[in-house]
């Protein structure tokens, strides 16, 4: 009875993974980073020095990847042709990189092919950029997660400091902002709010009042 599936989109930064976790668990649904995958097709072009330029190789590496997201309680672990690579696609190069490799068309189309199918599947809290405009279009709820850019990244800051990474604030805002900029002004599946998406502006609330407003939305739904 719980099988609804709900997308939640928003910019780097705005506490969707977080935020996606907690209400998967609250309402008993599968939880996927779709961000993840981005990231793992990234990770691997790096790690097998293919040129980023090269989009043909990219969509060619995309189409080939095993990606495996597994969750074990509030915990996701990525998976790429079984190795683990949880930790390695969180990389500051990763990071940098990720948002030029999620704008080649024909890797999102892999992407956005392996997405479906798990939404297909079963119940999902889905995160991502496009995911209530191109994934599930369908969605029973649809979110649109944001914040300031400034309280986006205190917030990375502080998740940084506690894994031990020292970084400067500027640097950060800058780095997100680039992000951002690249997610929404690229052609294909851009960052953007779908219409019928409820928008919830995050700055001033409490993760708990963030996932609060969120299962009610979907209890409505249920
Ligand atoms: O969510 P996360 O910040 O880990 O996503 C990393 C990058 O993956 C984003 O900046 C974006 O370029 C890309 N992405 C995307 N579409 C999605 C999810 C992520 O283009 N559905």
């Amino acid at each position: 009875m719980n099988e609804i599936r709900v997308a939640i989109d928003g910019p780097a930064g705005a506490g969707k993974s977080t935020v996606a976790k907690m209400v998967a668990r609250r309402l008993g649904l599968l939880y996927i980073d779709t961000g993840a995958m981005y990231r793992a097709v990234t990770w691997k072009a790096i790690e097998e020095g293919i040129p980023l330029s090269d989009e043909q190789k990219l969509v060619e590496l995309a189409s080939n990847l095993h990606i495996r997201l597994q969750t074990n309680k509030q915990k996701q672990s990525v998976f790429v042709n079984d190795t683990n690579v949880t930790e390695q696609i969180r990389s500051k190069e990763v990071t940098e990189h990720v948002s030029t490799v999620s704008a080649i068309p024909g890797v999102r189309t892999s992407l956005v092919k392996m997405q479906q199918k798990l939404a297909q599947e079963q119940g999902v809290v889905m995160d991502g950029r496009d995911i209530g405009t191109c994934v599930i279009p369908d969605a029973e709820v649809k979110i649109f997660l944001t914040a300031s850019l400034e309280e986006r990244a205190r917030r990375r800051m502080e998740e940084l400091i506690r894994k031990g990474v020292q970084v400067d604030f500027e640097e950060l805002k800058s780095s997100i902002a680039k992000r951002d900029e690249m997610d929404s002004s690229r052609e294909f599946a851009p960052l953007r709010k779908a219409e019928d998406a409820y928008s919830i502006d995050t700055t001033n609330l409490s993760l708990d009042e963030v996932v609060e407003q969120i299962v009610s939305i979907c209890e409505k739904q249920i």
